[in-house]
């Protein structure tokens, strides 16, 4: 076993201070100021944080005097006659939802008990924070290469973003043209790079085999929330398998978006239709390419991998499962690829059969393949489990199920931020995930689903935007997509989706997976023999996930004392209570990894840990 030296890891250096572009204001200042802001409240008075003031009187009311959008004075609300609420400090509703009071709102709040009893006195939700805007820094000097301007007024007619013609689509290039991303290859079964790659004395980390180094420091550069304080101390956001950060490039794309392009989409000849149009089809086209789908006509645009799953059981499952067939899942499945499929067994009589896994939380192949038959219909697994961090090996599953004459279904929400997905090597018939957990916003989620699949597909919902032509006696809908796209879609956060895709590209999805296994074998290494630590999935290929329950404490008082440090983990059932059942737990705490956390962040993290051990 190699020697673990984390003062010696590159990633504990200090980043250099950014360049500050002249005009803008300076990030160390802002992120004093929003450290003094929020370790300043609730409840004490404002000048417990000398800067606060002025701090607020621009964030607070940032419309001119005399604007309608002007509140009552310099601190206000912003909206006419609203007064701040009354023993609140000015602002006070702008913080974000610091974790310390969610996790006390359970224990004061005893109706809010999930029934599931996850220990955490909490219903199983994951509260996310507003992110602060934040000037743009780092460059191609520090591994990340530039994008495409997105500011406001970057030159219209020029813009990357503006395809009024289609074929614009496929001839323009140049930095932030869709030819600069590169293609999924199809070298076999996505996979993180568990081989050969070890610790020295010096991580390698900063030296990825090929191209531009990986630079942790630049790519933390970008997620303005990074820069947030929680309790005091710098935030270590170690709860991605729950949601994911947003780089600057996302935040900017969708305000460009509302600032320049906002239409509803494919309904009139006006100018902005066209560039809404053009910018929420050229990202249907950037996921296609980032997952390796055939045609963008394959990829759905819906709110996430749960209506994903949701919508494939309704539709594809309705018409093609029926009374005495069989539904496979895995015992590893999040709660959204359990519950639609229950469902639809009991409405038409069918049955959910679930793959075994092994000690170490890996599915088992010889079980799959005695569950397989003639009455399978579909197979719908993970590819990343949410509750362990299992790597699925999802081509044999889907072959597998190929063979019996069934479908087949991976759930990406885990895998596409860690690892390299071709749903084409794979030969999933579907494939599903969520904007959210790939650094894109909430509210926004892919079916990928095979062409000759999708086109005998009935539709979901029934509205506008997926007919071709209505009259009272029938209704003729579109072909795919757009037959699964009723009504008006999440158009801006399909384009933000787009743009953390491209953000993924640019850094490098297979330096991301290589960074992140490399901390991911750092953190186990460190966490599994802290006396009374027992990690919950233990499987040789993982992804970003340690779930572990410490002796002597419930789940949710190790995140509470996590949380005190700034150490955002969740606790609790991570709605997939089968799995973490067939473990023995209700609950374990959960950190979970993403291409921005170090291994600063992880010493800082084993220190709590052994500091809880050491006391019971
Ligand atoms: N599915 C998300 C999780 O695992 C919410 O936390």
């Amino acid at each position: 076993m190699t020697t673990l030296t984390p003062t010696s890891n590159p990633g504990a250096s200090v980043p250099a201070a950014p360049q500050v572009p002249a005009g803008l204001p300076d990030p160390a200042a802002l992120a004093r100021l929003a450290g003094a802001f929020f370790s300043a409240l609730p409840g004490k008075p404002a000048d417990h944080a000398p800067e606060l003031a002025p701090a607020l009187a621009v964030a607070g009311n940032p419309a001119p005097a005399g604007s309608p959008l002007a509140g009552p004075g310099g601190t206000g609300t912003g909206v006419p006659g609203a007064a701040i609420p009354q023993g609140k400090v000015p602002g006070a509703n702008l913080a974000p939802a610091a974790p310390t009071h969610v996790l006390s709102l359970g224990n004061r709040v005893p109706a809010l008990l999930p029934s599931a009893a996850a220990q955490n006195g909490l219903p199983d939700t994951v509260t996310t924070v507003a992110p602060a805007l934040e000037s743009r820094f780092g460059g191609a000097a520090l591994g990340v290469p530039p994008v495409a301007d997105a500011s406001p007024r970057a030159g219209q007619a020029a813009s990357a973003y503006y395809f009024l013609d289609t074929a614009g689509l496929a001839s323009r290039s140049g930095p932030g043209s869709l030819e600069h991303i590169a293609l999924p290859d199809a070298s076999g079964v996505p996979r993180l790079v568990p081989q050969g790659v070890g610790h020295g004395d010096a991580l390698p980390w900063a030296a990825a085999p090929s191209g531009a180094p990986f630079d942790v420091h630049a790519v933390r550069r970008d997620f303005p929330i990074l820069q947030e304080r929680v309790n005091g101390r710098p935030l270590v956001w170690f709860d991605n398998a729950a949601t994911t950060h947003k780089p600057r490039q996302v935040i900017e794309r969708i305000s460009h978006f509302y600032a320049h392009e906002n239409s509803n989409i494919h309904r009139a000849a006006h100018a902005l239709a066209a560039r809404a149009t053009d910018a929420y089809e050229a990202a249907r086209s950037k996921v296609q390419r980032f997952i390796g789908a055939g045609s963008p006509d394959e990829i759905i645009f819906v709110r996430g991998a749960t209506e994903a799953i949701n919508l494939i059981a309704r539709t594809w499952g309705v018409s093609n499962v029926g009374e005495g067939d069989e539904i496979i899942v895995s015992h590893l499945e999040h709660h959204a690829n359990i519950v639609p499929w229950q469902q639809l067994a009991a409405q038409v009589g069918a049955r959910l059969r679930v793959i075994p896994v092994d000690d170490s939380g890996q599915v088992r192949l010889d079980e799959y393949r005695r569950l397989l038959n003639h009455r399978t219909r579909i197979v719908a697994v993970t590819q990343v489990s949410n509750a362990l961090g299992t790597v699925v090996p999802v081509r044999e599953i889907v072959e597998l199920a190929h063979r019996a004459g069934a479908r087949a279904l991976v759930d990406g929400a885990q895998s596409v931020s860690h690892m390299r997905v071709d749903v084409q090597a794979i030969d999933a018939d579907f494939f599903v995930f969520s904007g959210h957990k790939i650094f894109g916003p909430t509210g926004i989620g892919v079916v990928y689903g095979k062409r000759e699949v999708l086109e005998h597909m009935p539709p979901w919902q029934g509205g506008g935007n997926m007919i071709a032509d209505v009259t009272f006696e029938r209704t003729e809908f579109q072909p795919p997509p757009n037959r699964f796209e009723a009504g008006t879609g999440n158009i801006a956060d399909a384009v933000g989706l787009g743009a953390a895709l491209d953000y993924v590209e640019r850094v490098g999805i297979d330096k991301i997976a290589r960074y992140e296994h490399d901390l991911l074998e750092y953190a186990t290494r460190l966490l599994a023999p802290v006396p009374g630590v027992r990690l919950i999935g233990t499987a040789r290929d993982k992804a970003s996930v340690l779930s572990f329950v410490l002796k002597g404490y419930e789940t949710e008082e190790i995140g509470r004392a996590l949380n005190e440090e700034g150490i955002a983990v969740r606790s609790g059932h991570h709605c997939a209570q089968p799995i973490l059942r067939r473990f023995g737990v209700e609950a374990t705490v959960r950190p979970s990894l993403a291409f921005y956390n170090t291994a600063d962040e992880v010493d800082h993290f084993i220190s709590v840990i052994r500091r809880l051990a050491g006391r019971r």
